[in-house]
């Protein structure tokens, strides 16, 4: 507040050795009372009142020996204080003196009293000389005290110093100005109307903070999905909205049957090299699956039937067992459509493939009549992993996700199947497909997929798809009737094409970035 009133009535404050704290009867030339300006100054500054300039000093504060000499006199002065009058008394002798004023100052004082002519001898004892003394040592130290100098100049100072009564130190003082927010008022401004300034009226006579337009927002701290994760969510919704089931997929661990000989992957097939697949050591072997399913997988292998002629090849149970990460969601797809052949093989149902069938017919367990061969139509969906023996470079990892498709219908033909990824692409965003015949050992005939993409300004493979062969679908009880096809794609590739990740280890693995992610624009929109 004095500073803020001296402003207003001079303008500007050149010194600020010369304001004069409220309760104190000298200016406030003292360090420590400059250090208390400067707290003011501070957070007059921050609220923009006031702008001031420091300037530096060399200043000089008291010991602790200096500040007693303030409160009690010099040492000579005690000394000259405790000694009668000469003639008026008994003279004290050393000893006494000690015990008066205590050893120190009987030792420091004593000297510098007869130097200064104050005291003197008599006899073994000693009286005071003057009738009064001026203790210089203790005016010098005041003045120190209250301006940090003194006017007797550095002579004296460094006597001082050299008596160990003071210490040379920094000082500061300051120049002030009124700033842009100058008031004579330190009462804070408002941020905030409240419904007490309302209701008791105070708000007439506040001030207020003005709001800052510019202010950035405090940054938000939610959760961060990942951008596979996102792309993962879009697709699901895409299937969901399609009218797909979502098939269990929680079993990394597959056998060679489910992954490859229910699928009729023949036994010799390259995909089963080590090269290519991650094998199991400890188990080992996998638990036989259905020995009457097995044995008609293991028949149309060797030798044929459902109007195959089969692959002609030893049938080796060994290969069958071998445990394995699975390649390929089509592995759960085998499950999955195994369950739901289960009412065509007679068998009862509970849960399960009835649960993931298509359509509110499918519900009954049991077959509604003899002309009711059991089957269900059904479109099933999985989004999970899959791993692959595989040289990792900057597209590839040896594991990966995979999305994959199926819908089982009667009669449905290669039409339904260009129909239906026409229409899943269209909904991902992907507008120009085109096929390629290709071969798969479990669909005949099957699909590449291709997208133009149209910042690589070329077509890219972005599935694979097909119609499940009767060597897979009949063995496992379906009706000759009954057609299923499927397509599969990879959900890395198109996460990396939509957010323009080139490397995929920016995307898995222990080199993604918690904060890229957070920064996404994946996670935003
Ligand atoms: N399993 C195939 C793959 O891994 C994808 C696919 C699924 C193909 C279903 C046809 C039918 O590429």
């Amino acid at each position: 507040q004095v500073i803020l009133d001296t402003l207003d009535a001079k303008s500007t404050i050149e010194d600020s050795r010369l304001l004069t704290i409220p309760g104190q009867s000298q200016p406030a030339a003292s360090h420590e009372d400059q250090i208390t300006i400067l707290g003011a100054l501070n957070s007059l500054l921050s609220r923009d009142m006031i702008v001031y300039e420091s300037h530096e000093v060399s200043s000089h504060a008291l010991t602790a020996e200096g500040a007693q000499i303030v409160q009690e006199g010099s040492h000579e002065a005690r000394v000259w204080a405790a000694l009668p009058m000469k003639g008026e008394g008994s003279p004290v002798t050393p000893v006494e003196l000690k015990k008066l004023v205590g050893d120190e100052t009987a030792k420091v004082g004593q000297g510098r009293a007869f130097k200064n002519g104050w005291i003197g001898k008599e006899g073994d004892g000693l009286v005071k000389l003057a009738t009064t003394i001026q203790d210089v040592t203790r005016t010098d130290l005041q003045e120190v005290a209250s301006t940090g100098t003194l006017k007797a100049g550095e002579k004296t100072l460094a006597d001082l110093r050299k008596r160990k009564l003071i210490v040379q130190r920094k000082g500061q003082w300051f120049t002030v100005r009124k700033g842009p927010n100058f008031s004579t008022s330190t009462a804070k401004p408002e941020t905030d109307l409240t419904v007490d300034m309302l209701t008791s009226g105070a708000w007439k006579t506040s001030t207020f903070k003005k709001y800052n337009f510019d202010a950035e927002g405090a940054p938000t701290n939610g959760g961060a999905l990942h951008p596979l994760l996102k792309v993962r969510e879009e697709i699901r919704n895409i299937f969901l909205e399609m009218g797909f089931a979502e098939m269990p997929t929680s079993s990394f661990v597959e056998s060679g049957f489910w992954c490859f000989d229910a699928l009729f992957v023949p036994q010799q097939h390259p995909a089963r090299d080590l090269q290519d697949t991650f094998y199991l050591s400890d188990p080992q072997k996998a638990f036989p699956p259905e020995p009457e399913y097995y044995k008609r997988v293991s028949t149309v292998h060797e030798h044929g039937g459902f109007g195959s002629t089969g692959y002609r090849a030893p049938w080796s149970d060994e290969e069958s067992s071998k445990l394995l990460l699975r390649t390929h969601t089509t592995a759960s797809s085998a499950h999955m459509l195994y369950k739901l052949a289960a009412r065509c093989r007679g068998e009862k149902v509970e849960g399960d493939a009835g649960e993931f069938a298509h359509g509110a017919s499918t519900t009954g367990s049991e077959k509604k009549d003899e002309k009711d061969d059991g089957f269900r139509p059904a479109k099933l969906f999985s989004i999970d992993r899959v791993f692959r023996n595989e040289t990792m470079d900057a597209t590839h990892l040896a594991e990966f996700h995979q999305v994959e498709g199926v819908v089982a219908d009667r009669n449905l033909t290669l039409a339904d199947l260009i129909g239906f990824m026409r229409v899943f692409f269209s909904k991902m965003g992907i507008e120009q497909v085109r096929f390629k015949p290709a071969y798969n050992p479990y669909t005949e005939p099957s699909l590449e997929i291709f997208a133009f993409h149209s910042m690589l300004n070329r077509w890219v493979e972005v599935g694979n798809s097909g119609m499940f062969r009767p060597e897979m679908l009949e063995p496992m009880g379906f009706p000759k009737d009954v057609r299923v096809h499927g397509w599969g794609l990879s959900l890395e590739r198109p996460t990396m094409i939509r957010y323009g990740i080139n490397n995929i280890r920016t995307l898995v693995g222990h080199k993604v970035s918690i904060e890229g992610i957070e920064n996404s624009p994946a996670v935003m929109f």
